[in-house]
């Protein structure tokens, strides 16, 4: 089942086998990677605000993680990265659509390529790929320190399941399996998803439709006075009330009273105003923009 799952991922993305490393979720992918450059004694090189959580993995084991700052418009300049000094040992991580700002960072092939020529092994997280269609996957033919980092959790549903995988040069995949747990998923993992790789037809609709829902949302978060919504390629909108003074968390416990789930960011300073919402169904949404209405009124009088 494991070899049919990976014939069927490079299927879908037009590569061989040998180029497909699969893992429990993309954070085992990431975590493989994290070890491997624990081994190497190298650093991992990223910028905030970005996903925390692998990174909380890294500093427990003792790993050195380097932040840069993306710049007012949440993009990444390389120049900041490049400053720090890449070294063959270290991990340049982007993601890419990001989470939580949900922008694309770096969308140069050419400063992707400039990253690459530091030598540093380049992560480039593409777990929200089915929403954006944005993906260097493509370069993985040229360059040996570049791997891909990709998810059944986001657009095949299939969290609970625990699917991810990694895309690279061959040379790269065999040397971090090295670093992955010896049995990677269970089998009923893997036929979940050869069965939801064998129907890109249903995949893609709930995309478009998830997509039509967060352009819905954002017209509808738009017409709010006083928060600002950013413009998404993912299945979720972060949102700042920086502007109305109201804390993420506040808006989350309001949210929370009411049965509305959100994420909020007291740890990332500069979301701490902040709130990341994720496309529901339209009732879903209809729900939360008449309680974040309702909240962001009674403050305005
Ligand atoms: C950017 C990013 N990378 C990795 C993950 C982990 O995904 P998985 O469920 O495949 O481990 C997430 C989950 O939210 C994510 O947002």
């Amino acid at each position: 089942m494991y070899r049919k799952l990976k014939e069927a991922i490079a299927t879908y993305n037009d590569v061989e086998s040998d180029n497909v490393l699969i893992d429990a979720g993309a954070t085992n992918i990431l975590h493989a990677v994290f070890v491997r450059a624990k081994k190497l004694g190298g650093r991992i090189i990223t910028y905030r605000p970005t996903f925390p959580y692998p990174l909380e993995y890294a500093k427990n084991i003792d790993i050195q993680v380097r932040y840069v700052d993306l710049d007012h418009e949440f993009k990444l300049n390389i120049e900041d990265i490049l400053q720090l000094n890449p070294k063959e040992s270290d991990v340049i991580m982007i993601i890419n659509p990001n989470n939580p700002t949900g922008n694309i960072v770096l969308g140069s092939s050419n400063y992707m390529k400039e990253l690459l020529s530091s030598g540093a092994l380049v992560i480039h997280d593409e777990v929200y790929f089915e929403f954006s269609g944005f993906t260097f996957k493509d370069l993985i033919r040229n360059y040996d320190n570049l791997v891909i980092v990709r998810s059944l959790s986001k657009a095949f549903a299939l969290a609970g399941f625990r699917v991810g995988y990694a895309l690279g040069s061959r040379e790269l995949i065999s040397e971090l399996r090295n670093y992955q747990q010896y049995y990677p998923i269970p089998t009923v993992s893997a036929i979940a998803g050869i069965t939801a790789l064998s129907d890109l037809d249903y995949m893609k609709s709930i995309v478009s439709e998830v997509i039509k829902e967060r352009e819905w949302l954002m017209s509808m978060l738009n017409e709010v006075e006083g928060i600002i919504p950013y413009e998404s390629l993912t299945n979720f909108i972060l949102i700042s009330l920086k502007d109305i003074g109201i804390k993420g968390e506040e808006m989350f416990n309001y949210l929370k009273q009411n049965g509305v789930y959100v994420s909020y960011y007291p740890h990332e300073p500069r979301l701490t105003y902040c709130i990341r919402v994720s496309i529901g169904l339209r009732e879903e949404n209809e729900i939360f923009i008449k309680l974040l209405k309702s909240y962001v009124g009674r403050l305005r009088g």
